[in-house]
């Protein structure tokens, strides 16, 4: 039998309702915070992902999806959103424009990782980009706005763990300060990051298998190595998010496990869920160096992307959301042909009237119809009989109340939109 591929869903039944919840409550949240909506390719050039998550990443060492297109050009289905929405700015010289840009997305992700809760191969993030502005405020607008829809969500224990990377001599500083650091304890550590060590140091404390080790936990902190200008900068940062009222803690050791970063760096995480790897629910940061490695001009951004699917696997443990159930207003029923052309016409007018409105497909007879309705929780039912119909008139029922009565049809729309 044909089966998904491993690592992805199907979403449908409550659990479609719960994605199109989420989605619809950041849309009305992004558009408060006038954030414009922004759709790129699912696939983009490879060359575009090495060269801003990294090549040195785990995501572009062994966890993209590339294929060569019939033309034979090497392309890569989007890991993250980040790229792509760069890219773009870049392409179109919205630089050069005299706002700054503030973008918003959702869509699906694609990274070869090992599938467990929360971790799949194809996934749905929503995220935000904000390019062009290097203002503390922008920092602390984009980590209370993931932080807000969260927390509308009713997700509890929230909090930030941020922390800073700091600007480019800051972390020359640092990362010499590791170095030297950790060459006596190499053998300690695991092959990838022996190898690490060679390409990137800094990747190492955000190692999965040496996380707690003791090498790892005496490391050197990056916020001992800031210049005067980049702590000034953080600090800023973290009296705006106090502001803001967002529940944060400084965490040394998060660095991110992509390239692009500089600056703040931060993850959200639910502290009700232990498996703590996987409760980290969004991630994002400043990535001010990005731009111009991108060939575009010296500029700035700042981001975060959430993790939909973790979301979701959170909500369907909460009391608020279990009783989320598909509902329609009125069920109209019919028999006969000439009740049926009767029944298309009432139906298509309740709907374009904006009436969740369902009949029967199946040739059911009246008792299936009534089970049908019944399952799907309708309102309202309206029964059509040639009888009636031939004196202008159709029964409505309240289905909660059983209460009957013979309404005009050319009055019946308006009887049930005004009743709902
Ligand atoms: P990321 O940390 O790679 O950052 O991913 C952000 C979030 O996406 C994670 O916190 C998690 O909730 C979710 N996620 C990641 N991988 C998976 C997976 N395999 N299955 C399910 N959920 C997953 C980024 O993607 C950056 N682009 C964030 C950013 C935006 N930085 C600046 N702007």
């Amino acid at each position: 039998m044909l089966a998904k591929p491993k690592g992805t869903i199907d979403v449908k039944g409550n659990d479609a309702l719960l994605y199109e919840y989420v989605s619809s409550l950041v849309n009305t949240i992004m558009s408060s915070y006038n954030y414009e909506y922004i759709r790129t390719p699912l696939f983009e050039a490879s060359e575009l992902f090495h060269r801003s998550v990294g090549e040195s990443s785990d995501i572009v060492k062994k966890e993209t999806y590339d294929f060569l297109d019939k033309g034979n050009r090497n392309m890569t289905l989007r890991p993250e959103g980040t790229a792509g929405v760069v890219r773009s700015f870049i392409e179109d010289k919205e630089y050069a424009l005299p706002d700054v840009k503030k973008y918003y997305y959702n869509g699906t992700m694609y990274r070869y990782e090992r599938p467990q809760t929360g971790r799949l191969r194809e996934f749905s993030q929503f995220g935000v980009e904000v390019l062009g502005s290097n203002d503390p405020l922008v920092d602390a607008e984009v980590i209370s706005l993931q932080y807000k829809i969260l927390e509308a969500l009713h997700i509890d224990n929230l909090q930030v763990n941020i922390n800073t990377l700091g600007d480019a001599e800051s972390r020359d500083n640092y990362r010499d300060a590791l170095v030297k650091y950790i060459e006596p304890h190499l053998d300690e550590l695991c092959d990838d990051c022996k190898e690490r060590f060679k390409t990137n140091p800094l990747r190492i404390l955000d190692c999965k298998v040496d996380a707690d080790s003791e090498v790892l936990k005496n490391a050197p902190k990056t916020i001992d190595y800031l210049t005067n200008d980049a702590k000034v900068r953080f600090d800023t940062v973290l009296k705006y998010l106090d502001l803001l009222e967002v529940d944060y803690e400084v965490n040394p050791k998060i660095v991110r496990g992509l390239d692009y970063y500089d600056h703040t760096v931060f993850e959200v995480v639910s502290l009700d869920n232990n498996e703590t790897r996987q409760s980290v629910l969004g991630a994002g940061g400043r990535y001010n160096k990005l731009i111009k490695e991108l060939d575009g001009p010296e500029s700035y951004g700042m981001g975060f992307a959430c993790g939909i699917d973790r979301i979701i696997n959170i909500l369907k443990e909460m009391d608020l959301y279990k009783s989320i159930k598909r509902e329609v207003d009125c069920y109209v029923m019919y028999v006969s042909e000439e009740e049926k052309l009767y029944a298309l016409d009432l139906i298509q007018s309740l709907r374009l009237n904006g009436v969740i409105c369902e009949t029967d497909y199946l040739n059911k007879g009246l008792k299936g119809q009534f089970k049908q309705a019944d399952r799907l929780n309708a309102k309202y039912l309206i029964i059509l009989n040639n009888e009636d119909l031939q004196k202008g008139l159709v029964n409505v029922k309240d289905n909660v109340t059983k209460e009957e009565e013979k309404v005009d049809i050319s009055e019946v729309v308006e009887y049930i939109i005004g009743n709902l």
